[in-house]
């Protein structure tokens, strides 16, 4: 989960490309470096931990130029060093190489270029790709880069996005793209190459997405761009359409704060885009004809972490209204189970960044199987986007924070109105009953707004729990996800240990755990399961547990039992896990400062996980 970033034009190379890697700092953060043609001279900067570290590293030792690549690291072979930071080098320091991804086969390839007398510096898999360049040149000097790049193809194993400066070519960046993201990006008078677009906005002003095996090379104005036989390729180049005030933090600390106070009126956005007159659910993007979506008799989710919590609240989505059997699994689980798919299945996943190796892999076996494939992504350059049958877009705006917030609960609604728009193509639902929920939904901004008016007395609770090692969260039906994904957040950010379970699972085993020690935090709105979850409740206190309790405003039995409770506004059950989910984030991330933790950029985590 590296994030790279290549450019070519007649600005100074040092600060484009820092910038870049501060925008992809999300994407891995534990090393970063840049190579740059300065007068001529290959030169090589890098420094362990993050890019501040390497920022300090070029005021003492700064390199001029107008081409560069750069990389910032989420290590996978080799500890987070510098001799492990990228750029890695072939013996005479003439060729650099960024890569994000693994080179499955490189042991195999690392030794029988150490037999030809090649030295190695590092523990990486990807310093296997400058050797195997100069390998392939030395052989003949007449060649050039572009010569070996459809060999080297054949040669590496793996996932990869590749980038290559050389010092012979000092006009051209190349590139290689395998499953791995990396886009080319433009404007006038200037070329880039990134994993993420966000990270050459406002500057550039179109883009294009590149497809597996897909290489060339880029100059200050031109794309040149091959398959994997080498035959030319006319690319689409696209306008990019994301607004940069998405990527600055504003008044506020931190992304995942300000994204968290985002959601009432990202809730705004998407409501009066998708809602319709008459109860119409306006899925314009989704390209998957009614004929079609009215013949599936079951639905797949395969989405992981943050998204698979969403997939669970999509399950009961589906069935509740829709009326289809939904299984919901974990990607990294999906790709090995040899799911039951046939063509009236339709397989969901979600993926807020679009780019989730396993969902991917999800994706991908799905087609195999000759299922319809749709997919809820956040970003509609992705992977996942592009290799779906049709997608739906979260309009939650590019997310920067590691933890996901804003589009957890672009994800809920969006699976509710994908279950609503279904429900009206299988007849269950009328324009009446939509219309009515409709009423509700549209108050959902304003009431995530009177939670968000909770987060200092929030902020207290995390205070009062500082120091606690041990979080348990309960809850059951639409809240069950919410409880895993509550004890998600505290774990990812604040890393502490949290579990979330079902509240009927408690006394088959983790209610063991009780003790004054524990506090259990219940998700307890008024709803059809409220005294079970009130049972759990005395269960708890009977055993010395502290409660913290997110209660209906004006619960009267919970809130004189609890030891402390956040209240959110009154909702029907299904809409609960959508506002429930706000006071944990915000505890989350409370706690996470509490205990000096960085949220935007918790460690060993990255933003996208797109190694398998
Ligand atoms: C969520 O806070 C985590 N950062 C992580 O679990 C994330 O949800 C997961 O990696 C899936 O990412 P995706 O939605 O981009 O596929």
């Amino acid at each position: 989960m590296c994030g790279i970033i290549g450019y070519i034009g007649n600005k100074s190379i040092n600060s484009i490309l820092i910038v870049g890697l501060i925008r992809l700092e999300y994407r891995g953060y534990d090393s970063a470096g840049i190579a740059v043609i300065d007068q001529g001279d290959l030169e090589i900067r890098k420094e362990k931990g993050k890019i501040k570290n390497l920022e300090d590293l070029l005021k003492n030792s700064p390199v001029e130029g107008n081409i560069g690549i750069g990389h910032t690291r989420w290590a996978t072979h080799g500890e987070p060093t510098k001799l492990n930071a990228h750029p890695h080098i072939d013996c005479f320091q003439k060729i650099a190489v960024c890569h994000n991804g693994i080179i499955e086969n490189h042991i195999n390839l690392k030794n029988e270029l150490i037999q030809k007398g090649h030295l190695f510096r590092s523990e990486t898999d990807t310093e296997v790709i400058p050797h195997l360049i100069e390998e392939e040149l030395l052989k003949d000097p007449n060649q050039t880069i572009k010569d070996v790049i459809p060999g080297l193809i054949q040669k590496i194993e793996g996932k990869y996005a590749i980038v290559i400066l050389s010092e012979q070519e000092p006009d051209k960046i190349y590139f290689i793209k395998n499953g791995s993201p990396l886009l080319y990006a433009r404007n006038n008078e200037e070329g880039y190459l990134t994993s993420d677009i966000v990270a050459v906005i406002p500057q550039a002003k179109e883009y294009y997405a590149f497809r597996d095996y897909e290489w060339g090379w880029i100059t200050q104005y031109e794309l040149h761009l091959f398959n994997k036989d080498a035959q030319k390729i006319i690319p689409e180049i696209k306008e990019i359409k994301i607004d940069p005030i998405h990527l600055e933090k504003g008044n506020y600390e931190h992304y995942m704060l300000k994204e968290i106070y985002e959601q009432p009126d990202i809730f705004r956005k998407i409501l009066n885009n998708r809602l319709g007159e008459k109860g119409k659910i306006k899925l314009n993007e989704m390209k998957l004809p009614n004929t079609i979506l009215g013949r599936i008799s079951r639905i797949l989710i395969t989405s992981a972490g943050t998204s698979w919590h969403a997939g669970i609240v999509g399950k009961l989505y589906l069935e509740h209204f829709a009326r289809i059997v939904t299984e919901v699994d974990l990607s990294s689980e999906f790709r090995y189970r040899n799911p039951i798919a046939e063509g009236d299945t339709l397989v969901i996943a979600i993926s807020q960044s679009g780019e989730t190796a396993d969902t991917l892999a999800g994706v991908l076996e799905a087609k195999t199987r000759f299922c319809k494939v749709l997919s809820f992504v956040n970003r509609l350059e992705s992977t996942i986007a592009r290799e779906s049958d049709s997608y739906i877009d979260l309009m939650a705006g590019p997310e920067i924070g590691v933890a996901s917030t804003k589009a957890y609960t672009s994800e809920l609604i969006h699976l509710l109105f994908f279950s609503l728009y279904l429900s009206g193509i299988k007849w269950i639902t009328n324009k009446e009953d939509r219309e009515v929920l409709f009423s509700e939904i549209r108050k959902l901004p304003t009431m995530m707004e009177a939670i968000l008016e909770k987060s200092k007395q929030i902020q207290e609770i995390a205070k009062i729990f500082k120091k606690t090692k041990d979080f348990i969260f309960l809850g059951r039906y639409f809240n069950h996800p919410t409880a895993l994904e509550g004890a998600l957040k505290l774990k990812e950010i604040a890393y502490v240990h949290a579990s979330g379970y079902a509240g009927g699972e408690f006394k088959h085993g983790p209610i063991a755990l009780i003790d004054e020690n524990i506090p259990t935090i219940c998700i307890a709105p008024k709803s059809s399961v409220y005294d079970k979850m009130l049972s759990n409740i005395q269960e708890v206190k009977a055993r010395k547990g502290k409660i913290i309790a997110i209660i209906t405003e004006g619960d009267k039995n919970i809130s004189q039992i609890a030891d402390y409770f956040i209240e959110i506004p009154e909702v029907s059950e299904y809409l609960s896990p959508i506002l429930s989910i706000i006071p944990l984030q915000l505890f989350a991330y409370y706690s996470a400062l509490e205990r000096n933790c960085e949220p935007d950029k918790p460690r060993n985590l990255a933003k996208s996980v797109t190694v398998e």
